[in-house]
Protein backbone atom coordinates (compact mmCIF):
# COMPACT_ATOMS: atom_id res chain seq x y z
CA UNK A 1 0.00 0.00 0.00
CA UNK A 2 2.99 2.15 1.21
CA UNK A 3 4.95 1.53 -1.98
CA UNK A 4 1.90 1.75 -4.36
CA UNK A 5 1.20 5.62 -2.89
CA UNK A 6 5.18 6.44 -2.97
CA UNK A 7 4.87 5.53 -6.59
CA UNK A 8 1.68 7.52 -7.77
CA UNK A 9 3.95 10.53 -5.84
CA UNK A 10 6.36 10.05 -8.40
CA UNK A 11 4.81 9.41 -11.24
CA UNK A 12 2.66 12.31 -10.20
CA UNK A 13 5.89 14.27 -10.32
CA UNK A 14 7.60 13.10 -13.52
CA UNK A 15 4.63 14.24 -14.96
CA UNK A 16 5.02 17.65 -13.70
CA UNK A 17 8.16 17.85 -14.66
CA UNK A 18 7.37 16.56 -18.68
CA UNK A 19 4.38 19.01 -18.89
CA UNK A 20 7.01 21.94 -17.13
CA UNK A 21 9.54 20.91 -20.15
CA UNK A 22 7.16 21.01 -22.79
CA UNK A 23 5.79 24.23 -22.10
CA UNK A 24 9.76 25.68 -21.83
CA UNK A 25 11.08 23.94 -25.10
CA UNK A 26 10.16 25.95 -28.30
CA UNK A 27 8.59 23.46 -30.39
CA UNK A 28 9.28 24.14 -34.31
CA UNK A 29 6.78 23.36 -36.97
CA UNK A 30 8.21 20.64 -38.97
CA UNK A 31 6.23 20.86 -41.72
CA UNK A 32 6.56 24.92 -42.03
CA UNK A 33 10.55 23.97 -42.47
CA UNK A 34 10.19 21.56 -44.87
CA UNK A 35 7.88 23.41 -47.02
CA UNK A 36 10.47 26.04 -46.56
CA UNK A 37 13.24 23.72 -47.45
CA UNK A 38 11.89 22.30 -50.69
CA UNK A 39 10.91 25.55 -52.41
CA UNK A 40 13.62 27.76 -51.45
CA UNK A 41 12.97 32.32 -50.32
CA UNK A 42 11.04 34.08 -52.15
CA UNK A 43 12.12 35.40 -55.22
CA UNK A 44 11.58 38.74 -57.73
CA UNK A 45 11.72 37.94 -61.52
CA UNK A 46 11.96 39.83 -64.19
CA UNK A 47 9.68 39.34 -67.12
CA UNK A 48 11.75 38.37 -70.36
CA UNK A 49 11.19 40.15 -73.83
CA UNK A 50 8.27 39.45 -75.43
CA UNK A 51 6.88 37.37 -72.21
CA UNK A 52 3.29 38.54 -72.81
CA UNK A 53 1.92 37.73 -76.06
CA UNK A 54 -1.42 36.83 -77.90
CA UNK A 55 0.21 33.98 -79.75
CA UNK A 56 -2.90 31.52 -80.11
CA UNK A 57 -0.53 28.68 -79.54
CA UNK A 58 1.05 30.59 -76.51
CA UNK A 59 -2.71 31.20 -75.42
CA UNK A 60 -3.60 27.63 -75.74
CA UNK A 61 -0.60 26.10 -73.97
CA UNK A 62 -1.31 28.50 -70.72
CA UNK A 63 -5.34 27.43 -70.77
CA UNK A 64 -4.14 23.76 -70.62
CA UNK A 65 -1.57 24.19 -68.02
CA UNK A 66 -4.42 26.72 -66.12
CA UNK A 67 -7.14 24.44 -66.57
CA UNK A 68 -5.12 20.71 -65.93
CA UNK A 69 -3.75 19.07 -63.26
CA UNK A 70 -1.22 16.47 -65.03
CA UNK A 71 -0.79 14.85 -68.39
CA UNK A 72 -2.64 11.30 -67.06
CA UNK A 73 -5.51 13.10 -66.13
CA UNK A 74 -5.26 16.35 -68.87
CA UNK A 75 -8.06 15.20 -72.10
CA UNK A 76 -7.64 15.90 -75.30
CA UNK A 77 -4.59 16.78 -77.06
CA UNK A 78 -1.94 18.82 -75.73
CA UNK A 79 -1.82 21.88 -78.00
CA UNK A 80 1.28 23.29 -79.91
CA UNK A 81 4.76 22.95 -78.14
CA UNK A 82 3.68 21.09 -74.72
CA UNK A 83 3.91 17.46 -74.13
CA UNK A 84 1.76 15.53 -71.79
CA UNK A 85 4.21 13.26 -70.81
CA UNK A 86 8.43 14.16 -69.67
CA UNK A 87 10.93 12.65 -71.29
CA UNK A 88 11.61 9.85 -68.86
CA UNK A 89 7.60 9.19 -69.86
CA UNK A 90 6.24 10.38 -66.56
CA UNK A 91 2.96 12.50 -66.87
CA UNK A 92 4.12 16.45 -66.73
CA UNK A 93 2.59 18.24 -64.00
CA UNK A 94 0.46 21.37 -65.01
CA UNK A 95 -0.94 24.05 -62.90
CA UNK A 96 -4.59 23.40 -62.04
CA UNK A 97 -5.16 26.81 -61.19
CA UNK A 98 -8.94 25.87 -61.49
CA UNK A 99 -8.20 24.13 -58.00
CA UNK A 100 -8.56 27.57 -56.62
CA UNK A 101 -9.48 30.10 -58.93
CA UNK A 102 -12.48 30.63 -61.77
CA UNK A 103 -12.31 31.51 -65.05
CA UNK A 104 -14.27 31.74 -68.34
CA UNK A 105 -15.02 28.05 -68.94
CA UNK A 106 -13.63 26.60 -65.93
CA UNK A 107 -15.37 23.80 -64.56
CA UNK A 108 -15.71 23.81 -61.04
CA UNK A 109 -13.11 26.53 -60.32
CA UNK A 110 -12.41 27.33 -56.51
CA UNK A 111 -12.74 30.42 -54.71
CA UNK A 112 -9.61 29.47 -52.38
CA UNK A 113 -8.10 32.42 -54.83
CA UNK A 114 -10.33 35.36 -56.62
CA UNK A 115 -11.80 34.74 -59.74
CA UNK A 116 -9.81 35.42 -62.30
CA UNK A 117 -12.92 35.65 -65.25
CA UNK A 118 -12.98 39.49 -67.13
CA UNK A 119 -8.81 39.68 -65.91
CA UNK A 120 -8.30 41.93 -69.21
CA UNK A 121 -11.28 44.16 -68.27
CA UNK A 122 -11.25 44.74 -65.20
CA UNK A 123 -7.25 44.42 -63.74
CA UNK A 124 -5.05 45.11 -66.99
CA UNK A 125 -7.02 47.81 -68.69
CA UNK A 126 -7.65 49.71 -65.53
CA UNK A 127 -4.29 49.97 -64.87
CA UNK A 128 -4.67 47.61 -61.54
CA UNK A 129 -2.57 45.56 -62.40
CA UNK A 130 0.17 44.99 -65.25
CA UNK A 131 1.80 42.07 -67.38
CA UNK A 132 5.08 42.07 -64.73
CA UNK A 133 2.41 41.95 -62.05
CA UNK A 134 0.48 38.94 -63.51
CA UNK A 135 4.48 37.20 -64.30
CA UNK A 136 5.53 37.63 -61.10
CA UNK A 137 2.28 36.38 -59.10
CA UNK A 138 2.24 33.05 -60.99
CA UNK A 139 6.17 32.90 -60.69
CA UNK A 140 6.59 33.53 -57.19
CA UNK A 141 3.59 34.25 -55.39
CA UNK A 142 5.15 35.23 -52.09
CA UNK A 143 7.04 38.25 -53.20
CA UNK A 144 3.04 40.28 -53.25
CA UNK A 145 1.64 38.03 -50.56
CA UNK A 146 4.09 36.48 -48.14
CA UNK A 147 1.81 34.63 -46.34
CA UNK A 148 -0.18 33.21 -49.67
CA UNK A 149 -1.40 29.44 -50.05
CA UNK A 150 -1.29 29.91 -53.77
CA UNK A 151 1.32 27.70 -55.57
CA UNK A 152 4.93 28.71 -56.52
CA UNK A 153 5.53 28.02 -59.99
CA UNK A 154 9.11 28.91 -61.13
CA UNK A 155 11.34 28.83 -57.89
CA UNK A 156 10.57 25.84 -57.78
CA UNK A 157 10.93 24.49 -61.00
CA UNK A 158 7.04 23.33 -61.53
CA UNK A 159 7.68 25.18 -64.83
CA UNK A 160 9.93 27.06 -67.01
CA UNK A 161 10.07 30.92 -67.74
CA UNK A 162 8.72 30.33 -70.95
CA UNK A 163 5.73 27.99 -69.62
CA UNK A 164 4.95 31.05 -67.01
CA UNK A 165 4.81 33.42 -69.86
CA UNK A 166 2.51 31.17 -71.89
CA UNK A 167 0.01 31.08 -68.43
CA UNK A 168 0.16 34.68 -67.79
CA UNK A 169 -0.22 35.44 -71.62
CA UNK A 170 -3.68 32.92 -71.12
CA UNK A 171 -4.50 34.99 -67.93
CA UNK A 172 -4.31 38.20 -69.53
CA UNK A 173 -5.95 37.13 -72.80
CA UNK A 174 -9.33 38.62 -73.87
CA UNK A 175 -11.77 35.75 -73.60
CA UNK A 176 -14.86 34.89 -76.01
C1 LIG B 1 -3.89 26.71 -53.60
C2 LIG B 1 -4.65 27.77 -54.21
C3 LIG B 1 -4.11 28.44 -55.45
C4 LIG B 1 -3.64 27.86 -56.60
C5 LIG B 1 -3.49 26.39 -56.92
C6 LIG B 1 -3.35 28.94 -57.50
N1 LIG B 1 -3.63 30.14 -56.91
FE1 LIG B 1 -3.47 31.98 -57.78
N2 LIG B 1 -4.00 32.87 -56.03
C7 LIG B 1 -4.38 32.20 -54.89
C8 LIG B 1 -4.69 33.18 -53.85
C9 LIG B 1 -5.14 32.86 -52.44
C10 LIG B 1 -4.49 34.45 -54.42
C11 LIG B 1 -4.71 35.82 -53.74
C12 LIG B 1 -3.43 36.49 -53.41
C13 LIG B 1 -2.49 35.65 -52.58
O1 LIG B 1 -2.86 35.25 -51.46
O2 LIG B 1 -1.42 35.35 -53.06
C14 LIG B 1 -4.06 34.21 -55.80
C15 LIG B 1 -3.77 35.23 -56.70
C16 LIG B 1 -3.54 35.05 -58.05
C17 LIG B 1 -3.37 36.10 -59.03
C18 LIG B 1 -3.43 37.60 -58.75
C19 LIG B 1 -4.82 38.15 -58.94
C20 LIG B 1 -4.80 39.64 -58.70
O3 LIG B 1 -4.60 40.40 -59.67
O4 LIG B 1 -4.92 40.05 -57.55
C21 LIG B 1 -3.14 35.49 -60.23
C22 LIG B 1 -2.93 36.18 -61.57
C23 LIG B 1 -3.14 34.06 -60.00
N3 LIG B 1 -3.39 33.83 -58.67
C24 LIG B 1 -2.91 33.11 -60.98
C25 LIG B 1 -2.78 31.74 -60.72
C26 LIG B 1 -2.38 30.77 -61.71
C27 LIG B 1 -2.08 31.09 -63.16
C28 LIG B 1 -2.32 29.56 -61.08
C29 LIG B 1 -1.89 28.24 -61.63
C30 LIG B 1 -0.55 28.16 -62.15
C31 LIG B 1 -2.74 29.77 -59.70
N4 LIG B 1 -2.99 31.10 -59.52
C32 LIG B 1 -2.85 28.77 -58.77
C33 LIG B 1 -4.47 30.84 -54.73
C34 LIG B 1 -4.08 29.88 -55.65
Amino acid sequence: MRKSLMMTAVLAVTLSQAADLRSAIEVPNASEIIKKDLTGPAKVYKMPAGCITDDADAVARGAYIFHNLNGSKAKGDAPKGLAKKLADGKPKQFGNCVACHNIEKAKGGGNIGPDLSNYHEFFIKTGTRDHQFVYQKIADPRIDNPKTHMTVNLTTGLFTEREICDIASYVVSIKK
